[in-house]
């Protein structure tokens, strides 16, 4: 493992690089110990705590653990209390989902102060955290930093993609400063405070309530490619010694509870382990395609992965849609039109996403379950039959993403009663015309060039 400066020295939180490492960090000298975990006594007056990210007895690929060493134990807080939910969620149970295609325009920005925790809004979700299965997915528009108060989700791991505005992710763990296009994901339970570094920010959370994000394997592609591991950073150890008034938030059972605590838990002086957040820059994303003709399985932009029980389906997919060149021949270029077994829903966090002409803007969102057609739209359509494939075209200025679960997505109540809903989204498949006729046989189909001549 390596420790590498994200910025100049001094000008920005520093990370190590690569996935899922046991790293071990220090913001002073000696805290960490030395070949043992748990000594009698800790350097500095620290207190040594376990933090486990999968059961002990996990396999040692699956196994995530760290070892914190910290001024106060995480116990140290007075009794939770239930406090009002607003618009977030645990419970899919009710409304009925429906086979109908949803979409869904960007939240507006907020006009009263409003931080991470108070903008969180759950759009839909499967399964369940208390069974630790399937998924939370939400959105937030926020305009101000926690500043007297911390959260931790005892539900589920966090995937924050931002789509505007960036974000200082002050954790137990170190600090992360993330912007659009980058993603963090925050290991279930970690204790963090939100800062915006901008005057607003917005984006979506996938709260992920089995097991935790992984790389994919890659088969056939190789030992490189799609994300590579170097290119997740997690944060050096950083702690603040602060007393005072200060609120802890717990998401917990679907719920949210609030203790009082008289310090800040953001107290981690030396950690080793690899239970840990991390960030990705998604233009590192390296995009893979084909070549030839036809448009691959959009497996191929899977960034991470939750895997469930079943070898080869995951419970949830994050799939990223990237700038890249498509090069296909004699091919229809954009998404093809289809019906799946998972449930796919969409954000988009720049420019504009290749299936959809208009009407899916960046912070929006869509909701295509399980065998719901869907697919581009009429104008979509109708450009990409008539364009020249013999030359390859770059797609610029877009960055879709989907998560992708195995189990039917359930939108709230909050998702579907919103102003936000487009009512007539289902409309952009009716201007498809029937270009069926007996006479209109087709003429023999052209080898696409780079198969001619053989
Ligand atoms: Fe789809």
């Amino acid at each position: 493992m390596s420790t590498v400066a994200a910025a100049a020295a001094g000008a920005g939180p520093r990370y190590h690089s690569g996935f899922g490492n046991h790293f071990a960090s220090e913001a002073l000298p000696g805290a960490l110990p030395q070949g043992r975990n748990s000594p009698q006594r800790c350097a500095y007056g620290l207190y040594a705590e376990q933090f486990s990210g999968s059961a002990f007895t996990a396999p040692r690929h699956a196994n995530r653990r760290s070892w914190l060493y910290r001024i106060r134990p995480a116990a140290v807080h007075d009794s939770f209390r239930r406090i009002d939910d607003g618009h977030i969620t645990g419970r899919f149970d009710e409304p009925a989902p429906s086979p109908n295609q949803l979409r869904w325009s960007p939240p507006p920005l907020p006009r009263e102060p409003t931080d991470f925790i108070a903008a969180l809004a759950t759009l839909g979700g499967n399964g369940s955290p208390e069974q630790q299965l399937g998924c939370g997915i939400h959105w937030y528009a926020a305009n101000r930093s926690m500043s007297e108060r911390f959260f931790y989700d005892a539900d589920g791991e966090l995937l924050l993609v931002p789509q505007q505005g960036a974000l200082r992710l002050a954790t137990e763990l170190g600090v992360i400063e993330v912007q659009p296009p980058e993603i963090a994901v925050l290991p279930r339970g970690l204790r963090f405070r939100v800062e915006l570094l901008e005057s607003a920010a917005r984006g979506y959370v996938c709260e992920n309530f089995g097991a935790p994000f992984r790389l994919p394997d890659l088969g056939p592609i190789g030992s490189n490619g799609l994300a590579n591991p170097r290119d997740f950073q997690t944060p050096v150890a950083w702690y603040e010694d602060r007393e005072g008034e200060f609120e802890l938030v717990a998401k917990f059972a679907g719920h949210l509870w609030s203790a009082r605590i008289d310090h800040s838990p953001l107290d981690v002086v030396a950690w080793h382990g690899n239970n840990a957040p991390y960030k990705y820059d998604l233009r590192r994303f390296n995009t893979l395609g084909s070549i030839s003709y036809d448009h691959p399985d959009p497996s191929i932009f899977l960034v991470l992965q939750s895997v469930s029980d079943t070898p080869g389906v995951d419970a949830i997919d994050f799939v990223v849609f990237p700038p890249r060149w498509l090069a296909m021949e004699d091919t229809f270029r954009p998404p093809w039109f289809h019906r799946n077994i998972a449930s796919e829903f969409m954000g988009l966090i720049e420019g504009v996403y290749d299936a959809k002409a208009e009407g899916f803007a960046a912070g929006g969102a869509s909701l295509h379950n399980c065998m719901s057609g869907h697919g581009p739209d009429a104008a979509t359509y109708e450009k990409a039959t008539a364009a020249d494939t013999s030359r390859p075209v770059q797609l610029t200025d877009t960055m879709a993403f989907m998560f992708e679960t195995r189990t039917v997505i359930r939108p709230t109540r909050y998702a579907l009663e919103t102003p936000l809903l487009q009512r007539d989204y289902a409309q952009v498949w009716r201007g498809l015309k029937k270009h069926f006729a007996l006479d209109a046989a087709p003429a023999a189909p052209a080898a696409p060039r780079g198969r001619r001549g053989a």
